[in-house]
């Protein structure tokens, strides 16, 4: 260390020399050079650019030189610290590279690999035809209406002027369910067997007017073979308004068929019966890709509104009129996609249902 009122002599001031200041870069720079990673480089720093390290202090005995060496003295540290900084700095770059280098190789994802993922399922095409339906009702200005799959009969059939001796009761082949100490067929409970009583759940909570539809899932004692099977879908329409009429009915039951299957398809009416409505219909759609070849094939039940139905629900069927219809899912995915086999809608193998792929 040097003092103020020592007589100037740069030999004394050791720091100050020459070659301790190429000594210092020197120093510096091997030992840059020798950090083998960023980590160990930061480490080191404050040994060569802190304020301990050799120039830092080499600067601070400038104080102490007389005014003509001072600037000579400050320009030779200067380049000093500048060249450390500079090594310092490559050496960073260059470590920093080499990491980034290294996380390429280490990192890299091998697109060409097969995949450990599990392939998807798909959504189920009764699903997405359910949904088609639904929007294409929607779009017509109708809502959504909902009712549950455990009924009670009242619904199922009185309400709809199915009387308990009408013989359409035993035509529908129901599935009653027991109740905690009574037998089946006084529970008064029954799986839902159409999405008829909906209708009548409506009419009794809501006024007109109804415009609705209800996509569900509906119960009966068949046995599963290609045809039948006990669990099916439908989707139930009911429109209540004033000065509701049958060709009410038929435009948009034609609508309807045109938008599921095109504009060219064929469709026919017969007379019918249902206990809910007076007159009534069903209506069939020509299948080309019958199983059994070329035929019509039921697709639905409608008609207009049952006075007495209305009357049942709380309706004066002098100020309203309605219509109404249910028309089987599983037929309009056979009539859309050729799917004849009803087994292969329920048995829930994936492959049946990717093949529709993915309608969003
Ligand atoms: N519920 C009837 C069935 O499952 C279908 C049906 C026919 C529904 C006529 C209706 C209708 O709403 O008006 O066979």
């Amino acid at each position: 260390m040097t003092y103020r009122n020592d007589p100037y002599d740069p030999k004394q001031v050791a720091l100050l020399d020459q070659s301790s200041l190429d000594d210092a870069v020197a120093a510096a720079e091997k030992a840059f050079a020798e950090a083998g990673d960023l980590d160990a480089l930061a480490s080191i720093k404050h040994l060569h650019l802190g304020d301990r390290a050799p120039v830092s202090l080499a600067r601070r005995e400038i104080g102490a030189l007389p005014p003509h060496a001072k600037s000579d003295a400050g320009k030779r540290v200067n380049e000093a610290r500048t060249a450390i900084s500079a090594a310092f700095e490559a050496r960073q770059a260059e470590l920093r590279a080499d990491r980034e280098r290294r996380v390429l190789i280490e990192e890299t994802v091998d697109v060409t690999l097969p995949t450990a993922r599990r392939p998807r399922g798909a959504r189920h095409p009764l699903t997405t035809v359910m949904e088609r339906i639904s929007d294409l009702f929607v779009g017509m200005g109708y809502e959504i209406a909902e009712g549950p799959e455990v009924e009670l009969d009242w619904y199922n059939f009185d309400a709809l002027n199915i009387a308990p001796d009408h013989p359409a009761r035993s035509m529908m082949d129901t599935f009653y369910l027991a109740a905690a100490g009574v037998g089946n067929e006084e529970s008064g409970l029954v799986l839902r067997t159409h999405t008829s009583p909906v209708q009548a759940r409506t009419m009794l909570t809501r006024k007109p007017p109804i415009y609705i539809a209800c996509p569900g899932r509906v119960y009966r004692t068949d046995e599963l073979d290609a045809t039948h099977t006990p669990v099916f879908h439908q989707v139930e329409g009911l429109v209540v308004d004033k000065g509701i009429t049958m060709a009410h009915l038929k435009g948009t039951i034609d609508h309807f068929a045109k938008a599921m299957l095109g504009e060219d398809v064929r469709t026919r009416w017969r007379p019918s019966y249902f206990p809910f409505t007076e007159p009534s219909a069903e209506f069939d759609v020509w299948f080309p890709q019958h199983r059994d070849g070329p035929r019509w094939v039921e697709w639905g039940g409608c008609g207009m509104v049952n006075p007495r139905v209305l009357i049942a629900c709380g309706i004066d069927p002098d100020e309203y009129s309605g219509f109404a219809f249910g028309i089987g899912i599983e037929r309009a995915l056979q009539f859309r996609h050729g799917a004849a086999d009803m087994r292969d809608m329920v048995e829930g193998d994936v492959r049946f249902a990717r093949a529709f792929g993915m309608e969003v």
